[in-house]
């Protein structure tokens, strides 16, 4: 169920809903919501403050049910942490947090006065922003591929009003895009690699195109490649039964002359690693190698609903990596859309060699101002920084510059890695003009470099999401990461340019 939510300016002694949420923070000091609270309720809050029933430590919750004196039929009252260091992370962590506390109450709906939380840097209508794109995630449940369930054994939440003046609605509005958005990412990407295939993964853009004005779809299958030239791309699909699909998404909701923005997502529905083949344990994870992909489409999604006045282009290659008796090989050398042709040196390098295809394609056919790419490429970039940042890089340092303000700014954060043309001769090959892998040393970066050849000329950058699209673990989910910091990017550019 999607969660409804709505701005309020409502007392919180006076409201009446199933609960409200108001924050404490570490050493007894209350927010003025949670004051007002305790003011109306006799010292209730205090109370359970001194018993160190309630701590304020962060992310911590507890429900206080019917307390005299309020309206409302509970508290949710939610630990903040020392006040001192209080900061945006931490109100991120606190509305997850919140919202799984509300959704294991039988209540459907809620009021939550954490919105009027001071946050160093940031003003009322990100508060607003970042609570409900935080309660939905919390809120979010796969189910697809389980066996329909009766009605749910208790009420469940399904609406969330945020104390916020007016001013805010901004930021509910970019919420609700935002998170739909986020939704059909991690929709796409959680879907088992039997299900999301190419074709599936086409017929979902073709479907929302038929369904939103200014926007068309457009999708090239092996055969129209084969013509127009994408060797790279179409060896990468050989060995498997799920033919490539090229998908071409196009938003016009800017002036029919401005050049648009491009985005390109490395679409892999699976990735064996072909004829390298990868080991068995962890294999399961290379469903979502298409990652990329539903990153950039959730951020189209997001922008389409948010109504951006900018043109927008998604090209998306979809591609399985099989192996095959007529799958592509080790020392195999393939001749690239670009006329480039590459030595293939390890099958699992498959990536980058669809994805260089692809950036070719959309620099020649749109012209692009700029054209990002975000993709699940390399082992060696979670090595690098880990589950929390995405790896970034590109030439130009005012691009970079813009990504990581509005990685910053969502908490989709991205840490930048150098692409200099010193690392460029560990793509030297002696059959090809470049090879598809770099050897030990800096694999995030050469696979950046790799790309970079395909890209000169274009106000191009790279994003490495290979750590921070899913999380870990048999039960991990899709994180919809990066589609906040795409949307993001984009709304500072409409923002700046008009
Ligand atoms: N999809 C993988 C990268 C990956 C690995 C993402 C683990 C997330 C977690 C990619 O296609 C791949 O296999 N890359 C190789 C490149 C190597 C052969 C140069 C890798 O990282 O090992
Ligand atoms: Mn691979
Ligand atoms: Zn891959």
């Amino acid at each position: 169920m999607t969660l409804q939510f709505s701005l309020g300016s409502a007392a919180p002694e006076t409201v009446e809903t199933p609960c409200v949420v108001v924050g404490v923070y570490e050493g007894g000091v209350l927010t003025s919501a949670a004051a007002r609270v305790n003011t109306a309720a006799q010292g209730a809050i205090k109370q359970q403050m001194e018993s160190g029933d309630i701590t304020g430590k962060a992310g911590s919750t507890t429900v206080m049910f019917a307390p005299a004196g309020l309206a409302a039929k509970r508290v949710l009252v939610v630990g903040l942490g020392a006040q001192k260091s209080f900061d945006a992370a931490r109100y991120q962590k606190i509305c997850l947090e919140s919202t799984r506390a509300l959704g294991r109450l039988p209540i459907d709906s809620a009021v939550s006065y954490l919105s009027e939380v001071d946050v160093p840097n940031r003003d009322a209508a990100w508060r607003v922003r970042t609570a409900a794109l935080g309660a939905d995630h919390a809120a979010y449940r796969y189910t697809a591929t389980f066996k329909p369930r009766e009605k749910p054994a208790q009420t469940e939440l399904g609406a969330i009003q945020f104390t916020a003046s007016d001013d805010a609605v901004t930021g509910l509005d970019q919420a609700k895009a935002m998170a739909e958005g986020i939704r059909f990412a991690r929709e796409l990407a959680n879907l088992p690699p039997n299900i999301c295939n190419p074709a599936y993964i086409a017929e979902q853009a073709t479907q929302f195109a038929e369904r939103h004005d200014k926007v068309s779809c457009n999708v090239l299958d092996h055969v129209e490649m084969e013509k127009l030239g994408f060797g790279s791309l179409l060896a990468v699909g050989r060995g498997s039964v799920n033919k490539p699909k090229l998908v071409v998404l196009n938003y016009q909701g800017g002036n029919a002359d401005d050049k648009p923005y491009a985005f390109v997502g490395k679409g892999i529905t699976f990735d064996t690693g072909g004829i390298s083949l990868k080991p068995g344990p962890g294999m399961e994870e290379m469903k979502f190698d298409m990652g990329g992909a539903a990153g950039v489409l959730g951020a189209f999604v997001a922008t389409v609903k948010m109504n951006l006045p900018v043109n927008l282009v998604c090209v998306v290659p979809a591609v399985e990596n099989m192996p095959d008796g007529d799958a592509y090989r080790p020392s195999d050398v393939l001749t690239s859309l670009s006329g480039l042709t590459i030595e293939v040196l390890n099958t699992d390098a498959e990536g980058r060699l669809i994805l260089c295809d692809a950036l070719t394609y959309t620099a020649q056919t749109f012209q692009p101002q700029a054209i990002i790419d975000a993709a699940t490429l390399t082992g060696a970039c979670v090595i690098a920084l880990g589950k929390h940042a995405t790896g970034l890089m590109s030439k130009h340092d005012d691009l970079a510059a813009e990504l990581l303000a509005a990685g910053e700014l969502t908490l989709d954060r991205a840490w930048r890695l150098p692409l200099w043309d010193d690392y460029q001769t560990q793509l030297d090959s002696g059959f090809a003009d470049v090879a598809n892998i770099g050897g030990k040393s800096a694999g995030a970066i050469t696979a950046g470099c790799f790309l970079a050849r395909f890209t000169e000329g274009q106000r191009w950058a790279h994003l490495d999401i290979a750590g921070t699209a899913w999380d870990e673990g048999r039960k991990g989910l899709a994180t919809g990461r990066p589609v906040s910091l795409l949307t993001q990017w984009l709304i500072d550019r409409t923002a700046t340019s008009h």
